[in-house]
C-alpha cells in the first residue's frame, strides 16, 4: 500500500516536472525572441519598450524610424545593450526583427528586410564609441526626414 502511494506520488513528481518543462520549453506561447527580449533587454526597456524619459531611449512607436534614414539600421544593432547581449548572432537578428515589428510596426519602412545573423554578427564586432553623438546625428536625419520633433528620449 504503502509502496504504491509511493509511486504514484513520484508519478506525480514526473507529470509536474514535465508539464513544467514544456510550458519553459514551447507552452508559454512566447517565441525565443521574445524571451530573450525578455531575459536580456527589458529590465532597461520595460515590457511595452517605453524605456524611461532622460535614460533610456522609447521603443513605442519610435524605433522603427532610424530604418527610414542612412545609418540607422547599422546603429540599432551597434548600441552596446543590443551588440553586448549574452546572445548569439542569429538569436539578437531575431530579436531585433522581433522587437521592430512588436513596438514600432507602423515606422518601418515597406522596403525592411529582415535582418539576419550574418548582418548582425559584422555590426556587433565593430562597437559604437560614440553613441550618444551618432545617435544625435540619426535623430536630425529623421526630424528632418518625417518631420517630427520628438526625439525618441525625451518622453512623449
Ligand atoms: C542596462 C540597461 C539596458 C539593457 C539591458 C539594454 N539596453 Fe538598450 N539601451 C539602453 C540605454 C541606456 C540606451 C541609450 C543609448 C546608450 O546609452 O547605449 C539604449 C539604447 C538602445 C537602442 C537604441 C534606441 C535609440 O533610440 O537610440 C536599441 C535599439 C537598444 N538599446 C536595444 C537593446 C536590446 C535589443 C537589448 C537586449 C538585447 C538592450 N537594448 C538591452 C539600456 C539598455
Amino acid at each position: 500500500m504503502l509502496s504504491a502511494k509511493r509511486t504514484v506520488i513520484t508519478l506525480l513528481g514526473l507529470l509536474m516536472a514535465a508539464s513544467v518543462n514544456n510550458s519553459l520549453a514551447t507552452g508559454t506561447g512566447l517565441s525565443l525572441a521574445q524571451q530573450n527580449y525578455m531575459l536580456n533587454c527589458q529590465g532597461c526597456h520595460l515590457p511595452d519598450g517605453s524605456g524611461s524619459a532622460g535614460v533610456v531611449p522609447r521603443m513605442t512607436d519610435f524605433i522603427g524610424y532610424f530604418l527610414q534614414v542612412d545609418g540607422g539600421r547599422e546603429f540599432i544593432v551597434r548600441v552596446p545593450g543590443a551588440a553586448n547581449a549574452p546572445i548569439d548572432d542569429q538569436e539578437l537578428a531575431d530579436v531585433m526583427n522581433w522587437l521592430l515589428k512588436q513596438f514600432s510596426a507602423e515606422q518601418i519602412p515597406p522596403d525592411f528586410h529582415p535582418y539576419t545573423s550574418e548582418e548582425v554578427g559584422i555590426l556587433r564586432k565593430n562597437p559604437l564609441i560614440d553613441v550618444s553623438g551618432v545617435r544625435a546625428g540619426l535623430i536630425n536625419r529623421i526630424q528632418d526626414k518625417v518631420g517630427i520633433s520628438e526625439d525618441g528620449l525625451s518622453g512623449t
